[in-house]
């Protein structure tokens, strides 16, 4: 079946390809993203209406774009699958409205997808994954600790309590003057930064071991700011200092619910699991207790419709369809 994914439920318009013949194995054909990153740079956040004015801009060249690398025509697809939901309502519709119409003149099925389970399923796209797992998503919207125990099934152990870490990222390199988005920012300047320079606490949610909360980190940061240190630390120890204590927040849940379900295997996935220092801390944290990571490919991490066609082959692989009068939900719950 060759499937065409298309995801825009943020400030990405994406557009991909894949062939497949058994959920979860797949061959990207093509994977394309128009970002948007320069647009709300000015603003230092996502400014919601330029995302989905850009969205309509875009969106078509970046499906022609996807199937012109592909080697097929839009006659060639099987099936379509489209990110529904949870995201900005004006952005998910342009790409929801698109592959409407396309299903609508191909005659060919189309199926809904929930964004948070494209992150899930993304790491199958390049490795091969024995259910269940468990998958540790974060990104700039979302923080959580899943059980991924079939296609279809997810139990969510853990959430955020507030911000996302992407979000803390995003929010501490406003504060620090670095831009955005933050955390490529953070990631690359924290290589030179002393990590004990500046004590930033570490949150701890009574009784909920498995849950995150990054609120008070990025206060941390801002009091730190306003100090009379503040206006003599380096930007590279306070980078540093901040990035270990959300790694050291990211990675105590995840250990705690590795133990917890006895995953052998736990999956890192969302823009965030683009973080060097994450990548490497959870991968020695998972090898010491003798579990491995998998964690996909940057360009699969941050959003990509390659995800959000793995995610919905499965369903047009049973010969399954939504109808076309489904809605964008701006808080779809998977
Ligand atoms: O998954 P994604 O592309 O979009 C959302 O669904 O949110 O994630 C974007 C987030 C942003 O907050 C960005 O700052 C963060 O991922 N990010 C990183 C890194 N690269 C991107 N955070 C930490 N370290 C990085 N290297
Ligand atoms: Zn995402």
């Amino acid at each position: 079946m060759l499937i065409l994914g298309i995801e825009s439920s943020c400030d990405d318009a994406a557009a991909a390809v894949i062939e497949t013949a058994h959920p979860g194995r797949a061959r990207v054909l093509s994977s394309t993203v128009a970002n948007q990153d320069d647009i709300h740079r000015a603003y230092g956040g996502i400014v919601p209406e330029l995302a989905s004015r850009n969205h309509v801009i875009t969106i078509l060249p970046v499906i022609e774009r996807a199937l012109e690398t592909a080697g097929h025509a839009l006659s060639d697809i099987d099936g379509i699958a489209v990110t529904r939901g949870p995201g900005l309502v004006g952005s998910l519709l342009v790409g929801l409205m698109c592959a409407k119409g396309i299903a609508h003149s191909l005659g060919r099925p189309m199926v809904g997808v929930n964004h948070i389970e494209g992150h899930l399923l993304a790491p199958m796209l390049e490795h091969e994954l024995a259910m269940p797992y468990l998958a540790l998503v974060v990104s700039g919207g979302h923080t959580a600790l899943f059980v991924v125990e079939d296609f279809g099934r997810y139990c969510r152990l853990g959430s955020t309590r507030d911000d996302a870490a992407g979000e803390a990222f995003d929010k501490v390199a406003k504060l620090m003057g670095l831009g955005y988005p933050g955390g490529k920012v953070i990631d690359e300047l924290s290589r030179t930064g002393n990590r004990k320079g500046v004590r930033i606490p570490r949150a701890r949610i009574k009784g909920a071991p498995m849950d995150f909360s990054f609120s008070g980190v990025k206060t941390a940061v801002a009091a730190w700011l306003a100090s009379e240190m503040g206006a003599t630390t380096e930007s590279a120890d306070l980078a540093a200092s901040f990035q270990e204590a959300v790694v050291d927040m990211l990675i105590r849940p995840t250990m705690e619910a590795a133990r917890a379900t006895g995953a052998e295997t736990v999956a890192l996935t969302g823009g965030v699991a683009a973080n060097s220092r994450l990548r490497t801390r959870l991968a020695e944290a998972l090898e010491s207790e003798g579990r491995r990571l998998v964690a996909p490919s940057l360009k699969y991490c941050t959003d990509n419709a390659a995800m959000i066609a793995i995610a919905g082959s499965y369903r047009l692989l049973r010969g399954e369809a939504d109808s076309l009068d489904i809605d964008a939900q701006a808080n779809l719950a998977l």
